[in-house]
């Protein structure tokens, strides 16, 4: 028996189409990760940042995890902590204070990945 046709869809190899079809599979699964809440796991623990924190910081003092700071606001650079994994961004603008490579300050910055940190 042979196998039914679709009368859409042609029983031959089409060059691209499948290329196109995973392309689209990779875009919307990169919009379903940026759409969920991010996970901070910071000493051991899985920190969810939901929507209602100004800032990562604010995330961790809720989950009891001891975060230095001073000026809560992008000066002094206090609350500096190693980004071991994840991206992060600074919804008020890039901070005043120095962030090295691989650093980022938890008062002014929100995840917009899952992220890793690790406290310095
Ligand atoms: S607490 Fe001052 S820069 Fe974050």
């Amino acid at each position: 028996m042979s196998k039914p046709q679709s009368p859409c869809l042609p029983e031959v190899d089409l060059p691209g189409v499948d290329a196109q079809h995973h392309s689209a599979d990779s875009q919307v699964q990169a919009q379903s990760e940026e759409q969920k809440v991010p996970v901070i796991s910071v000493e051991g623990k899985k920190v969810t940042c939901t929507g209602q924190y100004p800032s990562i910081l604010e995330c961790l003092e809720d989950a009891d995890v001891e975060v230095h700071y001073h000026c809560r606001d992008g000066f002094c650079g206090a609350c500096r902590v190693t980004l071991e994994q994840g991206k992060v961004v600074y919804p008020q603008g890039e901070p005043l204070a120095f962030v090295g490579e691989g650093e980022i300050l938890t008062c002014c910055s929100l995840p917009v990945t899952d992220i890793k940190i690790t406290l310095d």
